[in-house]
This record gives structure tokens, C-alpha cells and sequence, in this order.
């Protein structure tokens, strides 16, 4: 089977490669899953290029990748399973997470999947997993948001932004979304109450006031964002760049520093992956709450360009892979 495979750290052009590998066999608890499409976020440009060289001491690899594969959410069909699967049979249409999700086949353990509702593409589910868990922990249990509550989101029309402006309204509150002049209509449409367009105007000198603020572009100044917090408010430092070293891990301890005094929190957060969530997710795409942005598709071959893509930081919803 073909896959997309990288054997040392760099730009995506050049490091990502299609290449012919063996099929993968499931072991006791595993599934082989047909790929239909793999969404890309912005962890697999990371584990691509190698940066922040602070993750490669955190287990990826020093010198190259561990690992070979690349892609985490996958949406596709399960082939065969192994022996003591009970979830899943052949035949059935999943979406989950996986190592390696560029490619014709993979496979990954039963609790990583979970059933794809029948009323989503492939394309919508594969652009859930890692943006949408993002978005949902980083708002339900950083950001502990609560009905009625008046939310901030930066970064709102990115992939992760555009789930958590949606999850946001679904969990009851107000939201105010942060983006550039292109994208205001695109984030009004998901349902955002108001917009700042962040090339007109700087919203922690608005003098407006938030219970929790999800900041997924990492770029507002730290002491704007304590002070665009009510007293007790939350920030959740959910993303951006920082230097090529540490990435953002300097941004993240000066606002923990932040914290020490007053009333507002400043929050680091890390999403993790779970079934359960992804079950949360898979309910409300169900229902219709949840409606995935999708900017564009590329093709397996192409998937190179399509991390590529998401290094300016500058996407519409989200990028997928469709094999
Ligand atoms: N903490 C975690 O567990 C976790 C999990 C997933 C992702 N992340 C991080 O979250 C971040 C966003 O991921 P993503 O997948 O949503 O990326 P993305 O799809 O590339 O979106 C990035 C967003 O940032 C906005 N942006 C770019 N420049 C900006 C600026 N100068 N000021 C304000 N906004 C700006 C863009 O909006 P415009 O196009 O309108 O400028 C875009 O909406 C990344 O840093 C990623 O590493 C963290």
C-alpha cells in the first residue's frame, strides 16, 4: 500500500515522500481501517519539520523521527480486525485517531475509533478528532465555561477555532470571535455573537470584559488578556508559535508568572485524545450541532503540499487529506 513517509525533520516539500510499504497487520485489540481521509492539524507540520526542537527532546526523536508515519485523524473503513476486538466489525465507517493516517491503510487500537454518524462525509469526519477535542476541552474543562457566560476566541476561523466558536454556542454562552477581515462572515455563520477583526482593532483595549477567553492564535499580549478578564476569569493558553526552540512554552510561563497575582487565571492546556470526547463529538455532528469547516481537500500524493499549507497559520476551518 502507498504512504506518505518522513525519514528526517524538515520542510514538508522536501522531507514527505509517497512511498510503497507493507500493509499493516492488527495486533489483539487493533483495527485495519481503509483511509477515506486524514485531516491535518497543525502537530503533524511540528512533527514534520521537527520545531520546536524542545519536542524532539520530548520523545519524537533527536536526531530524525521515530517514527516514519505521519497523520493523526483518520476517517475510513474498517478492513479486518484483530482478535479480541469487540467494537467494530469489518465493514464499518469509523473516525478516530491513528499514527501515520497518510496513507492507503493504517492501522490503530479499537478505542481509538469510534462509529462515523451516516449524515458526515468522510472529509467532515476526518477533520474532527484533533481540533474539535481541542476545542471541546480547552472551552468544557480548562475554560470550566458555563451557560450564560460571555467567551472570547482568538484564532476563531482556524481549524480549531472554527469547532470552538461552534461548541461555545453549544454549550450556552456568548461569544465574541477574533479574527481577520476575511473571515468575519465566516465565523458569524458558525454563530458567533459579535467579531473583532484583529487587524482593525486590539479587543484587550476595548474595554470589554470576558469570563473565559480560549486563545488558540497564542499572539495578544499577556497583561491585555488579564485585563480583558473579569475577576476569577480564565485564560486558556491553547496555541501559538513562539520561537523555534521552546515554541510557546516561554508565552505559557509568563502567563502561569501572571497568575500568581490577583483573581484571573492563566491557564496552560493540552488536549488529550479520548474516546469519550470523540463520542461527545460524534453525538452533536449527529445531531447537526457541530458542522466542520472544511477550506480544502488535497489527494495522498499531494498531502506534502497540504502541510505545507498550514505553515502560514492562515487556514479557513480545516485541511483534509482525501485518499
Ligand atoms: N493545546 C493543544 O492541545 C493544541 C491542540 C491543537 C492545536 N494547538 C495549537 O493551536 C494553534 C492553532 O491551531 P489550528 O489548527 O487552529 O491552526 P490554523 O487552522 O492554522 O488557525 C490559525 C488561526 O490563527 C489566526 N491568526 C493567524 N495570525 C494571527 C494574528 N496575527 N492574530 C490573530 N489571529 C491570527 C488565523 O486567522 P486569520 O487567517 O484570520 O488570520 C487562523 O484562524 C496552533 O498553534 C496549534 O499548535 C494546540
Amino acid at each position: 500500500m502507498k504512504a506518505i513517509v518522513q525519514r528526517e525533520y524538515g520542510p514538508p516539500l522536501e522531507v514527505l515522500q509517497l512511498e510503497d510499504v507493507d500493509d499493516p497487520q492488527p495486533g489483539g485489540h487493533e483495527v485495519v481501517v481503509r483511509v477515506r481521509a486524514a485531516g491535518v492539524n497543525a502537530l503533524d507540520w511540528h512533527l514534520v519539520t521537527g520545531e520546536p526542537t524542545i519536542l524532539r527532546l520530548a520523545g519524537t526523536g533527536v536526531r530524525r523521527p521515530k517514527r516514519s508515519g505521519v497523520g493523526r485523524d483518520v476517517a475510513g473503513v474498517v478492513e479486518a480486525v484483530g482478535k479480541d476486538v469487540t467494537r467494530f466489525e469489518p465493514g464499518a465507517e469509523v473516525f478516530g485517531w491513528c499514527s501515520g493516517a497518510f496513507a492507503e491503510v493504517v492501522v490503530t487500537r479499537e478505542d481509538s475509533l469510534v462509529d462515523k454518524p451516516a449524515n458526515v462525509s468522510f472529509e467532515q469526519a476526518a477533520a474532527v478528532p484533533v481540533a474539535a477535542i481541542t476545542a471541546l476541552q480547552g472551552l468544557r474543562d480548562r475554560g470550566e465555561l458555563q451557560r450564560g457566560q460571555q467567551v472570547l476566541i482568538t484564532g476563531a476561523s482556524g481549524g480549531v477555532g472554527t469547532f470552538a466558536v461552534q461548541l461555545a454556542k453549544h454549550l450556552g454562552s456568548e461569544v465574541t470571535a477574533v479574527c481577520s477581515t476575511r473571515n468575519l462572515d465566516l465565523v458569524r455563520s458558525i454563530g458567533a455573537d459579535h467579531v473583532v477583526d484583529y487587524t482593525q482593532e486590539d479587543f484587550t483595549r476595548i474595554g470589554k470584559r470576558y469570563d473565559v477567553i480560549l486563545d488558540i492564535a497564542g499572539r495578544p499580549p499577556l497583561l491585555g488578556c488579564r485585563r480583558s478578564l473579569k475577576p476569577g476569569g480564565r485564560l486558556v493558553m491553547a496555541g501559538g508559535e513562539g520561537n523555534r526552540w521552546f515554541g510557546p512554552l516561554g508565552r505559557n510561563a509568563r502567563g502561569m508568572a501572571l497568575s500568581l497575582v490577583g483573581r484571573r487565571r492563566m491557564l496552560t492546556f493540552l488536549a488529550k485524545e479520548t474516546r469519550d470526547d470523540t463520542l461527545v463529538l460524534a453525538d452533536l455532528l449527529s445531531s447537526g450541532d457541530l458542522s466542520p469547516v472544511i477550506d480544502r481537500t488535497y489527494g495522498l500524493a499531494a498531502a506534502p503540499e497540504a502541510v505545507h499549507y498550514l505553515e502560514d497559520g492562515h487556514t479557513q476551518g480545516k485541511v483534509v487529506v482525501v485518499v
